[in-house]
């Protein structure tokens, strides 16, 4: 890369209007792909498959080919984090993730950061090759998720909708589960830390369920944690873009992008676009907001939605993505519409 041409990603995340906007999709590479389906057969479990160099390289290739993104998100998942510190985690067929929960100081005594690194190795490596082997004009992400999320598949045992065993063991013992929280800013924080000394450009932390928090809960389990990790990455690399996801935060998305620091916000799909552009587009860059569902509906729906996301972000530093992940029945025909409505975008 030639000095002064930084990547697209990059240029939006520190203020820039760039135009056309650069894009990339959540959960980007992934079932939706006949070629990903393929690769995924030949691992014998889903975690095998993240920490298998070979394979994980070539899955986040795969969408690049078809879509020219302007970034590669590094091929991984989130619950690397509780497998490294010690917990059981399994992804079942169809069922999702299943973890041996974790209720308790007992519990949590076991938890071990010591082993976290020599484990996460081989993402750091993951990294390390795919900065040899994407584009060059192509950014690279890294990423993890944030405390809280982590903490609800940690202490629910699999991903929940009211989350509620979590939601009363903060209210009921805040120190204890306190303690949980303390040891994923820490592990998160050295987690993002070795992934920019391996090769990302732009870090995103994945705070999925935020959205089920009252505003006092939010404050201490979201936004406090989200600038404790901001603070602690920035101190050691301060030129590193970060962006922040705290998906369904409603108005409290606001308070999120002012106390974090966070370079960048990704939006839901439920954030209105007139308020997100009076009220976030001029304190940080704003990332988002396609629905998923509208991705796999497709149609001249699709079409005009993302005219209009383009229309009224695309004067301010914007970067075009989803509210949330792509869906396993998605056309890939659709994403590749997507993208090529966005590379032919004129002001
Ligand atoms: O392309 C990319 O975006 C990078 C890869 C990526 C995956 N997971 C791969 C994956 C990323 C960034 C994630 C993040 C992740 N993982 C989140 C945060 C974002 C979000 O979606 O809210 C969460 C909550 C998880 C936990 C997780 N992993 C769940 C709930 C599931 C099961 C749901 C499902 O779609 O099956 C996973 C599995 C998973 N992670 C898959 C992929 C491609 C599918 C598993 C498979 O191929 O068998």
């Amino acid at each position: 890369m030639k000095p002064g041409s930084e990547r697209k990603l990059v240029r939006a995340l520190k203020g820039e209007a760039v135009s056309p906007p650069p894009f990339w999709f959540m959960r980007q590479a992934g079932r939706y792909l006949p070629e990903y389906r393929e690769i995924r057969q030949t691992a014998t479990s889903f975690l095998d498959f993240c920490y298998t160099p070979d394979l994980a390289v070539e899955v986040t290739l795969q969408p690049l080919r078809r879509l020219q993104a302007d970034a590669a998100i590094m091929f991984s998942d989130i619950l690397v984090i509780p497998d490294a510190l010690g917990q059981q985690v399994a992804f079942r067929e169809g069922e999702g993730p299943v973890l041996e929960p974790v209720r308790d100081a007992e519990a949590l005594a076991k938890l071990d950061m010591g082993r976290l690194h020599d484990h996460l190795a081989p993402v750091y490596e993951i990294l390390t090759r795919l900065r040899r082997e994407i584009p060059d004009e192509t950014a690279l992400i890294g990423f993890a998720g944030a405390p809280w999320t982590i903490a609800i598949y940690m202490v629910e045992g699999r991903g929940g909708t009211e989350c509620g065993r979590a939601r009363t063991w903060a209210y009921q013992d805040p120190d204890g589960f306190g303690k949980l929280i303390d040891l994923l800013v820490q592990s998160i924080s050295s987690y993002l830390i070795r992934q920019v000394e391996a090769g990302a450009e732009v870090l995103q932390l994945f705070d999925s369920w935020a959205g089920v928090l009252s505003e006092t809960q939010f404050r201490r389990w979201i936004i406090e944690p989200n600038r404790q990790i901001v603070e602690r990455v920035k101190a050691v690399h301060p030129e590193i873009p970060i962006i922040g996801f705290p998906r369904n935060a409603g108005a409290l998305y606001r308070d999120f992008v002012e106390q974090t620091g966070v370079d960048g916000v990704s939006l839901d799909h439920t954030v209105p676009l007139n308020w997100a552009k009076e009220q976030l587009q001029p304190l940080c860059t704003v990332q988002g907001n396609l629905d998923n569902h509208i991705l796999l509906a497709g149609g001249q729906a699709l079409e005009e939605s993302v005219e209009i996301l383009l229309k009224t972000f695309s004067d301010g530093p914007f970067v075009f993505n989803l509210g949330h992940g792509i869906l396993p029945s998605t056309p890939p025909e659709n994403v590749e519409r997507v993208a090529e409505l966005i590379r032919g975008w004129t002001t």
